[in-house]
């Protein structure tokens, strides 16, 4: 039997920076442009592969989250669900998804973190591939103080340092990663830092210490956007409103993904899509449903 990677999403947290907002929703289901924040996250986990995930959720939005997405079936994935009681850091996920990993290697992603990029399907897809591997990602960014830093010597990465005062390169760590099956029993070891939370700088810099990660850079190519203020969240909707206008194609929805995977047929998505003519989304189904070059586009 062939062991497979399963996909944890992120999407507890406080979400203090987009107060008031946030008071009564999630983060994660607000929109960016046509769609709730966390179908981004879900594609890109199904993008490289991933079709059993873990959402971990504030106790407040459980029944939000469920209502969105169900069990999964519909998109031809399975999805469980699980309560993280206080936002204690994102290495918690790996102790509240103990038992749904059940000794499986991962793949955990942020539910407020957006990908979107030329080669960024090759590049997830090889870091799925070899369930022995565990890989992150590090990209150039402006306000590397923000995130977790790469130092590099000799071009290897040979730390890294969470919110750093002085970073010791521009290099940020994004909020998608790879790991084999230790994960769990490595997070266990873990002390929470100086603000009280579980540090995924602190498992990765463990893997590190192995000379067990794979550090990939994410080029310029690729847009990595997080959306967890009013202005990211806003540029972020921006930012697909302007693509998807352009080429008449979505990012980041599900249901193309599942459809493209082979893991839904056409007569399934075109169910999916009927629910949602009015808004337009649907209608962009059935399209592709049509398109004369979907064959070639089919191995997603
Ligand atoms: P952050 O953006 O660091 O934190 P936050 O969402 O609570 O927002 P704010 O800073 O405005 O208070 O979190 C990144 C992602 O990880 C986001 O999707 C929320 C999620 N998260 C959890 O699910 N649990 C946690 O314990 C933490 C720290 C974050």
């Amino acid at each position: 039997m062939s062991i497979n990677r399963k996909g944890i999403i992120l999407a507890g947290g406080s979400a203090t920076r987009l107060f008031p907002i946030t008071f009564s929703i999630s983060k994660q289901l607000m929109p960016v442009y046509d769609k709730p924040m966390i179908y981004y996250p879900l594609s890109t986990l199904m993008i490289a592969g991933i079709r059993e995930f873990l959402i971990i959720v504030n106790e407040s939005n459980l029944e939000s989250f469920k209502n969105l997405l169900g069990d999964g079936s519909s998109l031809g994935i399975s999805i469980k669900y699980a309560v993280q009681p206080k936002p204690e850091g994102l290495a918690q996920a790996f102790l509240i998804g103990e038992d749904f990993l059940n000794n499986s290697p991962s793949a955990l992603i942020l539910g407020d973190n957006l990908y979107h990029g030329n080669d960024l399907g090759p590049q997830l897809k090889k870091a799925n591939k070899d369930i022995n591997n565990s890989t992150i990602f590090v990209y150039p960014v402006s306000d590397p103080e923000r995130y977790g830093v790469a130092e590099f010597k000799n071009n290897k990465v040979i730390n890294l340092f969470e919110k750093p005062k002085k970073p010791k390169s521009r290099y940020a760590v994004t909020g998608l990663y790879f790991y084999d099956n230790t994960a769990v029993e490595k997070a266990k070891t873990i002390k929470p830092s100086q603000r009280g939370e579980l540090e995924i700088t602190s498992l990765n810099n463990l893997y590190l210490k192995e000379n067990n990660l794979n550090v990939e850079i994410m080029g310029r190519g690729i847009a990595w956007l997080d959306t967890g203020t009013f202005d990211s969240l806003h540029q972020a909707g921006s930012y697909i409103r302007v693509l998807e206008r352009r080429q008449g194609l979505k990012v980041g929805c599900p249901e193309e993904v599942a459809w493209r995977k082979g893991w839904i047929k056409d007569k399934e998505l075109e169910k999916l899509a009927k629910t949602m003519i009015k808004s337009g989304y649907g209608k962009y189904l059935l399209e592709i449903l049509n398109d004369p070059l979907k064959d070639n586009s089919k191995n997603f």
